[in-house]
């Protein structure tokens, strides 16, 4: 270990490490010592990614797609993605706009050292994913939390209020993680209210939009004077099951921006992966039976979760969309004190809430992306210790 000197960056000692990966590594040191642990700590859909996106994937890198593609990403799936956002989300998208990235979490890093200023504001609803938070300090911004309201379905409270003459973005997450929180149509246009009298961009983080029990996704970019303002984000890891092959993409109207973040790309990432790239293609044209059929099966889950944690007195609105409950805990303690509790007593893995905002502290999160069985189980075991 090298000694008195600092070598880690200002910029580095600004960000918290990841809360979820901090509590599923000590819930995987558990199950390698042998120990029962049913996990609900990680975001990611237990399923196995489509054959037919597979087979897509693997005949490209058999024909020889296996060298650099455009940085931007290859014109076909491009193309597929723009036409995806004029059906799906009403949005006004070119190809020329679309940018892939290896996962949504590199893209919203990418737009944050694109756009923030030493000093810059960026809003955030209180909870919301861990990456947000760090991603706007690594790029030396602030990160400004606006409180949500858990009986009015996780509103934003008063949003305009934390506005000053700093402010540069706004952060919208729909369906939420860690809530589980669909935004309905209301929600959206105060937010795009502030974000046009404000002149804001907004970053509309869609990731979770096709994971939807009900409900129907609305994407802030598709609103009357968001066209422009709006960065949507978006990505392969849930929606199909995609998560180890790192690929996401962004739909950047602003030319400036467009620029400024393809300049990040040239020098770092080059171009996503070529041929994973004809996966995505097969993904967002080719049938789409098993994103249903997935879909579903969370529903299932969902409703058993949650139905079990309000018996057990964890009180837990029904969500809407993603594959997450967050409930509120406090009768038995504040996130982290259930959380360990849960782990050491009941071997079920869950992240305590306050790794996703102040509001957090007492909350927990379960990412129900694990089978029915293994909930009823985890369920069996919670109600013996609480
Ligand atoms: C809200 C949200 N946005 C973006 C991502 C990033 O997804 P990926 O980098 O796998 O595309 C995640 C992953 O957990 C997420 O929860």
């Amino acid at each position: 270990m090298l000694e008195s000197r600092d070598f880690v960056s200002d910029r580095l000692n600004r960000v918290e490490g990841s809360a979820t990966l901090k509590y599923s590594n000590r819930a995987k040191e558990m199950k390698a010592q042998g120990e029962n642990v049913i996990e609900f700590t990680l975001g990611e859909p237990d399923f196995p990614t489509p054959k037919n996106i597979c087979d897509a994937a693997a005949e490209a890198m058999y024909a020889g797609e296996t060298h650099y593609s455009a940085g931007p990403g290859l014109a076909d799936l491009r193309e597929a993605i723009a036409e995806k956002l004029q059906k799906d989300n009403a949005i006004d998208a070119e190809a020329s706009s679309i940018i892939l990235t290896p996962g949504a979490k590199q893209a919203l890093f990418m737009l944050m050292q694109s756009t923030i200023n030493d000093g810059d504001e960026v809003i955030l609803f209180d909870p919301c994913w861990v990456s947000y938070d760090a991603c706007v300090r690594m790029a030396g911004g602030i990160p400004v939390y606006v409180p949500t309201d858990p009986t009015d379905g996780f509103r934003p409270v008063n949003p305009e209020s934390y506005i000053t003459p700093k402010t540069k973005m706004i952060v919208f997450n729909s369906p939420c993680n860690p809530t589980g929180a669909v935004y309905d149509e209301s929600v959206l246009r105060e937010i795009a209210d502030v974000a046009v009298d404000h002149n804001l961009l907004v970053l509309a983080d869609e990731i979770y939009e096709k994971i939807i029990y009900g409900k129907k996704h609305i994407s802030i970019g598709s609103l009357d004077g968001m066209a422009e303002r709006t960065v949507t984000l978006n990505g392969f890891s849930k929606a199909y099951a995609m998560t180890g092959w790192r690929l996401g993409y962004m739909h950047i109207p602003e030319p400036s921006v467009f620029k400024a973040l393809s300049k990040i790309q040239s020098h770092s990432v080059g171009n996503v992966t070529t041929f994973i790239q004809y996966g995505a293609i097969e993904a967002l044209r080719g049938p789409q039976d098993d994103l249903a059929a997935m879909t579903k099966e969370f529903k299932e889950r969902r409703n058993i979760l949650i139905d079990g944690l309000n018996k057990i007195g964890f009180r837990c609105p029904m969500p809407d969309g993603a594959f997450y409950a967050f409930p509120d805990v406090s009768e038995f303690g504040n996130g982290e004190e259930v959380t360990t509790k849960l782990l050491n007593e009941a071997k079920v893995a869950v992240v305590p809430g306050f790794g996703f905002g102040k509001s957090g502290e007492n909350y927990v999160r379960f990412s129900y992306a694990t089978s029915v069985d293994k909930i009823r189980e985890a369920l069996e075991r919670m109600e013996k210790i609480f």
